[in-house]
Order: C-alpha cells, then structure tokens, then sequence
C-alpha cells in the first residue's frame, strides 16, 4: 500500500538535502567538537558553521543560538531558563494551549515557588492579548505564547503579545515549532526574545533542538555538565543532527513559498471534497488565521480512534491530537481548555501536510475519508 503521510506535525520525511549533509558526520568524521586536535576541530567548524547558518535565518547572533536535544529541551531551557536565571524564582505567564513541553515547565517551576498564571482560551482556539497582559504581576519574568498551536493549527498573535509588553522588562518567549515550516518565524517576525525551534518538524532530525535569543540573555541551564553551549546546554553535541538542523531550517525557508502554494491547494481539495460529501463535518478552527498545513475536524458520529485505524489499514497516515506524546488517550489539554466535550475532542482528527505533500493527495486524501466514514457510520 502507498502510504499518505499525512501527519507532518508528528514528523517530517528528511529532506534529501539534510541526511546528505549529515552523511559525512555519520561515518567518517567522528569527532568531539570540544577537542583540540584536527579530528576534533572539523566537527567544531561544522557545529560554527550551522550555528552561523541558523542564526542569520533566525535573526540572532550566534552566540545567541544555543543547540538542545530536541524542541522539548529548547523550551524547557527557555522558560526555566529566564524564571530561574541568577538563582531567581521569576513569575511565568503561559497559555492553556501550549504543547506540554512549555505547560509542563511552567507547572514544575510553579512547584519550585515561581508564581505562575496560565491564560485560558474560547473555542476560537486563540489566545486574546489582553487577558496575557492582564495576567502580567509584578515578579514575572517571562511570557511563553505559542507561535501556532500544534493540534489546531491555530496561529497566534505572538507579535501582539509581544508589542504590548515591550520596553516592560518581561521576556517574551515563543514555540514556533509547528509554526517555522509555513510562516516566517525569526525573532524579529514574531517580536519575541526567544524562539524554540525543533529540526524534525522541518525535514530535519529528530532529537534536535534549537533556542534562539536577543543578546544579553541570562539562562540558567537546565541540563548540567562539560559546560558546552557556553555553559547553557552541557553534553557532547549531537555534531550530525546540528549540521541537519541548520540544512533543514536553511531549505524550509528558501522552500516556504512553494510549500505553501501546494499544500494550501492540497488542503483546499481536501477540505473542499470532504465537505462536499459530508456536509456535517465540523472543522475545529473556523477563523481564518490557521497554519497552512494543518486540517483538524471531526465527523460527528465517528470515532476518530477507529477512524484512524481503518485509514492507517487503508494507507493513509495521520493522527488524533498530538502524536508527540500519543498512547494515552486521555482527551487533548488544548480541546478541552477550547471548550470541547470529552465526545467532541475524542471525535477531532487532525490531517497535517508537508513538504513532500503534493496538491492531487487531497484528492486521495479526502476519497479515503469519505470511504472510510461512510463504513463506519
Ligand atoms: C508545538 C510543539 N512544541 C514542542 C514540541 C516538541 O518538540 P520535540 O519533539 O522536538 O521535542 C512539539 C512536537 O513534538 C510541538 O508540536
């Protein structure tokens, strides 16, 4: 069976131009960058090298871009980062809707004594700027509102959020994770002084991160040891998967556009021929502002899990609510924090498109829901 991968926002196929970039990193040179000798200092230069790479991408000295073991690691280190820095127990403003790696740090410093104030949502799936404003208390020391939401798609408005708050004192961070592949997302682009990036959501490796900062950053690590990353993420580098990471982020953008027109036209076909055959489909984010890529909707009276599985058995790939963290089936922080019933989430699927997706898999898409619906209703 072809398959129809359709679930992009769990992971992307690497692009061809990253794991020949990385081949050479995977066998031959072998070295530890924090050596002195030669074998040693090509790994240094290829990680300057990425570093270099990414930072001009992403508006940030290099020295401000710091490599972590995934996007989860990216976040961590910049909110427990900022609230920690300088043996400090900062406040944390974040939303319900973040992705667990933000929600989950912020709850833990919440238990190491940082007040914490999370900000709730509407069924529009989008944080309103002003109840983030609202929740701002004299200690807090960082902000954390997601570039776009990795369930939904739901874009939001970081760069508000960030606009409000300038010139305040507080550190705006941003997880443009799922957001990086469709919409520009350097610093300057959203306005924040942190973004969190993850190479396998951009054709890239899983298990690398990258945090980008404004200069003059304090971080308190989260991981300690050798010091690397100056001192902010300790651990020998993952030389390969940095060198993939700065590829992948390189040709996501040079390849933005064109992703965008065909994706775009591969959803609109999607979504166009599944409402035509089942006009009681209910797509979750009806306000315009949604990732490109992303298609989350539920049938009523199917069962998304079941669904899942007779498309997986059909060759079609895609996934309900957040693969990333996927075996549990409780129902979706993010629906239930929009308002969703627990029947409503657990109906929700999401179809996420990619870089390899080309326009007429909407078409196949859609014909393969339309059968498998019908079988099950
Ligand atoms: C919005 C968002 N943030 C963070 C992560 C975590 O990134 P990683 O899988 O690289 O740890 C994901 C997905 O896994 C995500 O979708």
């Amino acid at each position: 069976v072809t398959v129809l991968y359709l679930d992009h926002a769990a992971t992307t196929p690497m692009r061809p131009e990253v794991g020949a970039a990385m081949a050479p990193f995977l066998s031959g040179e072998f070295g530890n960058p924090s050596g002195m000798h030669a074998v040693a200092l090509r790994a240094k230069n290829a990680i300057e090298e990425a570093r270099e790479r990414v930072a001009g991408l992403l508006g940030a000295r290099p020295l401000d871009v710091v490599f972590t073991g995934g996007g989860t690691e990216a976040d961590n280190l910049a909110v427990a980062g900022v609230a920690l820095a300088g043996g400090g127990r900062g406040g944390v403003v974040t939303t319900a809707i973040e992705h667990e790696a933000v929600l989950a740090t912020a709850h833990h410093l919440a238990a190491l004594g940082c007040p914490l104030t999370v900000v709730s949502v509407d069924r529009s799936g989008v944080v309103d700027p002003e109840r983030v404003q609202a929740a701002l208390a004299g200690g807090t020391a960082v902000v954390s509102v997601m570039a776009a939401n990795n369930e939904t798609g739901a874009a939001q408005p970081v760069a508000a959020v960030a606009a409000a708050l300038a010139g305040s004192g507080v550190l705006v961070h941003s997880d443009a994770v799922q957001a990086a592949v469709s919409r520009r997302c350097s610093l300057d682009d959203l306005g924040v002084d942190l973004l969190s990036l993850s190479a396998h959501k951009l054709g890239g490796p899983q298990g690398v991160g990258i945090l980008a900062m404004r200069p003059g950053i304090a971080l308190e690590p989260v991981i300690h040891g050798g010091g690397q990353e100056l001192g902010r993420r300790s651990g020998t580098h993952n030389v390969a998967g940095i060198v993939g990471a700065a590829i992948a982020l390189e040709v996501a953008v040079a390849d933005r556009k064109r992703l965008v027109d065909d994706v775009g036209e591969a959803r609109q076909r999607f979504e166009t021929a599944l409402l035509a055959a089942l006009p009681d489909v209910e797509f979750t984010i009806t306000g315009r502002d949604r990732l490109v890529q992303h298609s989350h909707l539920r049938i009523p009276g199917v069962d998304a899990e079941t669904l899942l599985v007779r498309l997986d058995g059909m060759g079609l790939a895609a996934s309900a609510g957040a693969a990333c963290h996927s075996g549990a089936v409780a129902p979706s922080h993010v629906l239930t924090a929009m308002g969703l019933t627990p029947e409503e989430a657990a109906g929700c699927i999401r179809f996420t498109f990619g870089w390899d997706t080309r326009p007429e898999d909407g078409d196949a898409a859609a014909a393969l829901v339309i059968t498998a619906a019908g079988a099950l209703r």
